[in-house]
């Protein structure tokens, strides 16, 4: 439909038609069996349904086409509705989790695995993803960093914004591809004591400087939806924050898509105190420009009488039906409702060998090698054992992957058997002990435990036996995929009591030990890494988990992966993260150093720094070089928001560094950018990500590796609120992670 066209669609609702248009239905009101990704409301009559603009967590084409058909015929403009839903990180064929994408540092990766997940789920009836999540995480505490790629705000940016382009591709219209929808704005990677739906506190510079940088660049990279988020921001609940979205979102940032809610986001400023009852709630949220209220009655039965009583202008509505129309307009729904809905296409398409073999290459770039104490690792043994509750652990995915059949992961089991399969290595399984600690408490997910009347005294028989066997033991450990994801916040992050009893009798069995963690957040390791020989992350790896950890751990491929989030001594440290202010004290190196900014009992750095992850060779850099020591600064420019290309045509500098591969076999490196702005109007981080670049070198090999520095890497949010550069001295680091001191200054004239 021509967009003129649109206004004169509007212009003939009637107004009940138009306040339908923004009310979300759970998908509970059209199939039993929808996904419930929510506290569902009460019964919703059937003229709401038959009005309602758009349904969520339903998925299956014949299914939704038939819901389709029966509805546009019964809408009074056959107006199509809107299917939306939750895919994450896969459909059928699921992708590492985004924290484990964040490891990969290729934002190459991410949008090849969006582009799957949106071919998949199109096909099955989906025309809008609730993905990319841009929070910027810094609390492993917060079960829902498994959905982030991490506490970077620059590779969060470059991240999600992949996953924008491989979602929406260049026209959503497009029977392959599906709307994006940004969340959850904003800074709910803030939420206080890592717990869900808590409060949220930053300054304006906290929040413009950090936290809402990579949301910018998924609204470049031109998102069509955002998502509000269940947090307040400094008092005020996100979808009552008429300043976070009007001005920020829209006005400075330029994001013109349609705004939903969180699930019952609206109605929940209630139990907040910002409103007292869901007209008042209703009120605040059209006023702040929300445009589809996702599953509570707010909007349905309030937005009518708010109009009557003269509290809200029409056209608030109008204005939010408007963006809603454009958005199916702009899938074509009004030419094709079904958006090349095909069972037939979707059973051709999902697990494909292609998918798979790009889910595969994915997991193994995302597996982080933290130790390899003499080699360990490749496996070099004949006699091998795998121990542990994850050896044939089916759920690899996180919790938020809720189309997916675990069925359908390859476990360990399966992938090992496969790979040794013909060859005179000889393979022991054994499970060792549950997964989970008698006690573990899932909430809402408790419901998918089992096996809890395990005999854990057989368990146990079976994996000192197959130590027993061994030459090398392989131990499979790791949280549950229901400890990640929403309503999975923990004060403790350390892997459950009964797996770590099981590693100290294997350990005390005197075998070599390799231990894989299965994690949808950083972890505190306790003491494994000392009594590991070799020791990896690997995240939430999906389908293809047992495969792509197979071909590393054989040495098919090297492991390239780097730390997405720091890792902890322990709890007591989070938030924690590599991005961090100097202080005015800070903790000198000698350990007893008084009245500085330190622990008593614990370092205040990482145990394992963001960006830090082994290979199977030894790489070497050189110094940094620069080629000139200042960049001539550009004068009145500044933006309200971090803008790419600000300083398009300011001046650059080149700083280079040679990278050697000491080692004995080719692999990948990935070499980081960090600057450091050593003055400013407000105090700057110690280090921030500019860039990042993966190099491949074969033993012996060496390469020059050069960043172009623009005047944008180095524009910030300044005291005078706006994102400018300010001259001075800057520090240039080149190195494998973010504790590298290897360094050069330039300066800002
Ligand atoms: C959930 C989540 C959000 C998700 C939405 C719809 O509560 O917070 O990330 O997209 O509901 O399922």
């Amino acid at each position: 439909m021509k967009k003129e066209d649109l206004q004169k669609l509007l212009n003939d609702m009637s107004l009940e038609e138009k306040i339908m248009q923004l009310v979300q239905l759970p998908g509970q009101a059209f199939e039993d069996d929808a996904a419930i990704t929510g506290i569902a409301e009460a019964e919703v009559s059937a003229k709401v349904k038959q009005l309602a603009g758009s349904t969520l967590g339903l998925h299956g084409a014949d299914k939704l086409r038939k819901i389709q058909e029966e509805y546009v015929k019964n809408h009074p403009h056959h107006i199509p509705l809107l299917f939306m839903l939750d895919v994450i990180h896969g459909h059928d064929t699921v992708f590492p989790c985004p924290l484990g994408q964040g490891a990969t540092f290729n934002p190459e990766t991410s949008k090849k695995g969006a582009q799957i997940q949106a071919k998949e789920a199109a096909a099955d009836g989906i025309h809008v993803t609730f993905s990319p999540m841009a929070d910027l995480v810094r609390d492993a505490r917060w079960g829902r960093v498994v959905e982030s790629t991490g506490e970077d705000p620059y590779l969060n940016g470059v991240m999600t914004a992949a996953m924008v382009e491989g979602y929406q591709g260049d026209n959503i219209a497009d029977h392959d591809h599906v709307a994006a929808c940004v969340k959850h704005f904003a800074a709910y990677g803030g939420s206080e004591a890592g717990r869900d739906y808590n409060n949220v506190e930053l300054s304006e510079y906290a929040l413009k400087d950090q936290y809402l940088r990579a949301y910018k660049k998924t609204v470049d990279a031109g998102v069509k939806m955002a998502m509000t988020s269940f947090n307040t921001l400094n008092g005020i609940p996100s979808s009552g924050n008429k300043w976070l979205m009007r001005d920020v979102l829209r006005k400075e940032m330029g994001f013109d898509g349609v705004l939903i809610s969180d699930w019952g986001a609206i109605g929940e400023m209630v139990p907040w105190g910002l409103a007292a009852d869901l007209k008042e709630a209703a009120h605040l949220a059209i006023e702040a420009g929300v445009d589809i209220d996702m599953c509570t009655e707010s909007y349905g039965f309030n937005l009518a009488t708010l109009i009557e009583e003269g509290k809200i202008d029409e056209k608030l509505v109008d204005e939010a039906v408007l963006r809603v129309l454009n958005l199916k307009n702009e899938l074509g729904l009004f030419e094709d409702p079904y958006h090349g809905a095909s069972a037939e296409k979707y059973e051709k398409l999902t697990f494909s060998e292609e998918s798979r073999e790009v889910a595969r290459a994915a997991v193994r770039e995302s597996l982080v090698l933290l130790e390899n104490k003499e080699n360990a690792l490749p496996l070099n043994s004949k006699k091998i054992s795998l121990i542990g509750p994850y050896v044939d652990e089916k759920n690899l995915q996180s919790s938020w992957a809720i189309t997916c059949n675990a069925d359908t992961n390859v476990t360990l089991r399966q992938a090992f058997t496969e790979a040794f399969e013909g060859t005179d290595t000889e393979l022991r399984f054994a499970n060792g002990c549950t997964l989970l600690d008698e006690d573990a408490d899932l909430g809402f997910f408790h419901s998918h435990l089992d096996n809890f009347e395990a005999d854990n005294e057989k368990l146990l028989a079976e994996a000192l036996e197959a130590a027993d066997f061994a030459d090398i033991v392989i131990m499979c450990l790791g949280e549950s995929a229901f400890q990640t994801g929403e309503s999975t916040s923990k004060a403790e992050i350390k892997l459950p009591e009964i797996q770590l009893e099981l590693f100290k009798k294997i350990k005390a069995t005197g075998k070599k030990i390799i231990t894989l963690i299965f994690n949808g957040r950083p972890l505190d390791l306790g003491n494994l890494p000392e009594e590991s020989d070799a020791l990896m992350i690997c995240f939430r790896p999906g389908t293809e988990g047992g495969h792509g950890i197979a071909d590393v751990l054989t040495g098919k491929f090297s492991p390239q992966g780097k730390l997405p989030m720091s890792f902890p001594y322990c709890v007591g440290q989070e938030p924690l993260y590599y991005n961090n202010f100097n202080t005015g004290r800070p903790k000198p190196t000698d350990r007893y150093s008084a009245f500085t900014t330190r622990y008593l009992d614990c370092p205040n750095e990482a145990r394992y720094p963001f960006g830090y992850g082994l290979t199977y060779s030894d790489f070497e850099i050189s110094e940094v070089t620069l080629d000139k020591a200042e960049m001539k600064k550009a004068e009145g420019i500044s933006s309200a928001s971090a803008t790419p290309s600000l300083y398009a045509d300011g001046d650059k500098i080149v700083a280079t560094a040679t990278v050697t591969n000491k080692g004995k076999v080719e692999a990948t490196q990935t070499v980081q950018l960090y600057i450091r702005d050593l003055v400013g109007s407000r105090v700057r981080p110690v280090k921030e990500l500019k860039g990042f670049k993966k190099v491949t070198l074969a033993p012996g090999e060496s390469t020059e590796v050069s960043f172009v520095i623009t005047e944008d890497m180095l524009a910030f949010f300044t005291l005078r609120n706006v994102f400018e550069t300010e001259a001075g001295k800057f520090k240039v680091f080149l190195g494998f992670d973010s504790a590298t001191e290897n360094a050069a200054e330039f300066e800002l004239k």
